[in-house]
Formats: structure tokens, C-alpha cells, sequence
């Protein structure tokens, strides 16, 4: 059988990548992580910046939880929840509302983020068909908001050029309003009433937001935006989701984004920082009050996964909620929150910085030239060619990209503090000054 020729991704599909750029030997291949560095085959060691992708929580390396997966998986390593339970999924459930915000009282479990986002539209249809409403099958989103990328959450991710290619399987049950970017006032939520009101209310199921959205760039929502949408969604009938994928479990300082913000969601997707990565696992928290029409003896939500909600992935969540807990991670990235935005903010004097944004450990860092947007061959080459390839190998992970406004994501694992934030600092600026003196001409 042949192999691999030069220790590369020759038979690796890479994710989101180009092939012609995967297979060769610039390719950095991870090996092992401890704290907040990972090291590649090489031994070269990386600041993780960016928690593996919004993900690893605790840190790298944390044995604890690989001795409760492997714990597990000799006790029972797997079981479905098809019409049985296992003891670490009701032990998690439970786990999981104690901390949610008040009025989620159910989980959904899925293997990840975009299942539990298609499983909360699901949720919300066949909700409203028990209710008596057929009609209410819609969703309204926001542009360039991520939602996944299987078919349902793709049709409700706002990012046109994902989309496109697989335009006509997309049936077109969704909107976009503007973002809280595009829009930074109350009007942005209002956008999404006029949105309702044009496709007629008892048409649309729910609206999907995230507490701070991610694609763009670490869109921190104006002040009384969520109390808006609320109202919008009570007075319409509409159930509000919050995507939670990335903001839960300690991500903006409190378990749950929406209890950071103050809101309260009829449904709640998460997933990534549940089990920190350590295994697969995602999920709906869901409010008492959508449960309740399921409750009749008849019915039943025709949905499943087989691994949703395994029990090795379950034993792993519960012993990083425990080790959450013990190290009050989401109470340190209050703590130290202000210092790693004062770390970014010494960057915006850099000309090819615009704007730093975000809250907790959840930061995005806009790239312009002077002020002046990039040109098409100017992010080709800073975003796709020079960024994420410098960035390694002055030894730092985090992410540059263009599905808004070119950025670069920060968001590294909770444990961190200020002497990581200085080597963030240090080396986002020597890379982002190279850049600049490199740049292409627009
Ligand atoms: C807000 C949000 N929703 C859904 C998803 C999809 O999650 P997954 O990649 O686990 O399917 C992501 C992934 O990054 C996300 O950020």
C-alpha cells in the first residue's frame, strides 16, 4: 500500500484547505500539547492562541480527562441513547442544566456543533408542528454568521461564498439580518422584526444568534440588543436560539454566553470547550416550555444520532466541568480579560490594524491598509500566504481570516494569563510589521 511520501497530508483531506498547498513539506504536522503550547513532529513548540479552534479550554495535555475517557471506555465505551440511558449522559445532563441559564432544563446531546445546531432547528419545527403551527418551519440568522456546515446549519450559516457552491441544496428557509458590525445599535435587532414581518410571522420557527459572533471578527453586541431581540422574538411568536458553540464554558467569562449577556434563550446549541476537545461531543439545551408539547403521549422527536451524546465523550465533559470548577476558569478569564485586551490594544498602532474587538478570552484583530481596505490581491496573499504560515513559525497558533473583513482570531486556552498575552503580543507584532513592510502593492 503506498504511503505518504514525505511525512505530509498526501492522503489527509484537510479541512477548509487547499490541496495543492497540504501535501508538501511546509506542512506542520501536531504531535503532542502540555499547558497552552503544543509541539509538531519536529519539536518545534506553538503557543496555542486559539484553543485548537475555540476549543480546548482546560489546556493541552490535562490527564485527568484522559483518564476519565479511558475510564469509561472500560466501564462502557459505547451505548446509544436511542430510547436507553447511559450513567454519564443523565449525570451530565444534570450537570449541564445546573449551570445553564435558568429555564433549560433539557439536553439534546449530538457529536458536535453543527448537528446541534440542525438539531435545534429540528427541535423548533417539530415543536411548532405539536403546537398546531405547520407554517413555522423558517430561520433567520445573521450575515456572515457561522452556524456549520452539513446542509441545515449551512443553510443557516451567513457566509455567501460557503454557500453558493451548494446553493441549489439549500432550500432556502432561511434569512440573514445584518450583523451587530454592519450595524452596531439597536436597529440591528429591529432588522431582524423587518425580516418577520416580511416573511410573515407565523412563518418563521426561530432565530439562531451568537452571544458574540465569530465570523467577521468578534462581534461584541450593543448594549440592550439581546433585551430587543427577545421582545421581537416574544411578540412574534419565534423561538430564540443561542449558538453556543464557541461562547459557552467559560469562553466570555461565565459558563454560559447568555448568561454573560444577560438573556434568556428558548434553546442553547454548544459544543468544542464541553468536553475542551478531548473528545467529540455537542448538544441543545432546551427550555422546559418546548419540551412540554413532546410530553404528549404520542409523540416524539424523530431525530437521532448514534453517537450523540457518547459515553466516553460524556465521562470526559463531566471531569472538565469538574476541572473548571476546581480551577475557576471561567472566573479567571474575568479576571485577566482586561489584560489581554490592553496586550491587543498595543497593537493598533500598527498600520495594518484597524480594530481590535471582543470579550473574554474571544478577540478578533480587523487588518486595513492605513485605514483603507485590502485589495483582492492584498488578502490573498496576507491571510492565505503570509499570516498563518509566519505566525507558526515564530511559534504562535491562532487564525487569520477573510470571511468578512480579513482577521486575525484570538482566543487561547483559559488557563492562560498575562506572561502568554505578552508572548502573543510580541509575536502578532513582529509578524504583523514584517507583513506590512511586504505587503503587495493593492
Ligand atoms: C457558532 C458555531 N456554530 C456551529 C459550529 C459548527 O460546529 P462543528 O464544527 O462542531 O460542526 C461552529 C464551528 O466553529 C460555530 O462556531
Amino acid at each position: 500500500m503506498p504511503t505518504s511520501t514525505n511525512g505530509a497530508a498526501d492522503r489527509l483531506w484537510l479541512h477548509f484547505s487547499r490541496i495543492a498547498e497540504s501535501g508538501d513539506d511546509r506542512l506542520v504536522t501536531m504531535e503532542r500539547g502540555e499547558g497552552a503550547y503544543v509541539y509538531d513532529t519536529q519539536g518545534r513548540r506553538y503557543l496555542d492562541g486559539l484553543s485548537g479552534l475555540f476549543t480546548v479550554q482546560v489546556g493541552h495535555g490535562r490527564r485527568e480527562l484522559a483518564d476519565a475517557a479511558a475510564a469509561q471506555a472500560g466501564t462502557l465505551a459505547y451505548f446509544p441513547l436511542w430510547a436507553y440511558a447511559h450513567s454519564p449522559a443523565v449525570a451530565l445532563a444534570d450537570r449541564l442544566v445546573e449551570l445553564a441559564p435558568d429555564g433549560l432544563d433539557r439536553v439534546f446531546f449530538t457529536t458536535g456543533g453543527s448537528e446541534a445546531v440542525e438539531s435545534a432547528w429540528k427541535i423548533a419545527r417539530s415543536y411548532f408542528l405539536l403546537k398546531g403551527e405547520p407554517e413555522r418551519y423558517k430561520v433567520i440568522a445573521r450575515n456572515l454568521a457561522y452556524h456549520g456546515t452539513t446542509l441545515g446549519a449551512l443553510a443557516i450559516t451567513g457566509l455567501p461564498g460557503l454557500k453558493e457552491p451548494f446553493a441549489p441544496m439549500l432550500n432556502g428557509a432561511t434569512r440573514h439580518a445584518v450583523n451587530t458590525h454592519q450595524e452596531h445599535s439597536l436597529a440591528a435587532a429591529d432588522d431582524i422584526e423587518r425580516i418577520i414581518l416580511e416573511e410573515g410571522p407565523d412563518t418563521v420557527a426561530a432565530v439562531f444568534l451568537e452571544p458574540v459572533q465569530n465570523a467577521g471578527g468578534a462581534f461584541v453586541p450593543p448594549e440592550g440588543y439581546f433585551a430587543r431581540v427577545r421582545e421581537i422574538c416574544d411578540r412574534h411568536g419565534v423561538l430564540l436560539v443561542s449558538d453556543e458553540v464557541i461562547c459557552a464554558f467559560g469562553r466570555l467569562g461565565d459558563w454560559f454566553g447568555a448568561s454573560r449577556l444577560g438573556f434568556r434563550p428558548d434553546l442553547l446549541t454548544f459544543a468544542k470547550g464541553v468536553t475542551s476537545g478531548y473528545s467529540p461531543l455537542g448538544g441543545v439545551l432546551v427550555g422546559d416550555h418546548i419540551v412540554e408539547p413532546f410530553k404528549e403521549a404520542t409523540a416524539s422527536f424523530l431525530h437521532g444520532i448514534t453517537f450523540g451524546g457518547h459515553p466516553v465523550s460524556c465521562a470526559v465533559a463531566l471531569a472538565n466541568i469538574d476541572l473548571m470548577e476546581r480551577e475557576d476558569l471561567p472566573g479567571r478569564v474575568r479576571e485577566h480579560e482586561g489584560a489581554l485586551r490592553a496586550a491587543l490594544d498595543t497593537l493598533a498602532d500598527l498600520p495594518l490594524v484597524r480594530d481590535v474587538r471582543g470579550m473574554g478570552y474571544f478577540y478578533g484583530i480587523e487588518l486595513a491598509a492605513d485605514g483603507a481596505q485590502l485589495s483582492p490581491t492584498q488578502r490573498e496573499w496576507l491571510v492565505r500566504q503570509f499570516l498563518g504560515r509566519r505566525l507558526l513559525q515564530e511559534g504562535l497558533h491562532c487564525r487569520a481570516d477573510d470571511r468578512g473583513d480579513p482577521v486575525i482570531m484570538v482566543a487561547p486556552t483559559l488557563i492562560c494569563g498575562p506572561a502568554e498575552f505578552e508572548e502573543m503580543r510580541a509575536i502578532l507584532r513582529t509578524v504583523l510589521e514584517q507583513a506590512w513592510k511586504e505587503l503587495p502593492a493593492a
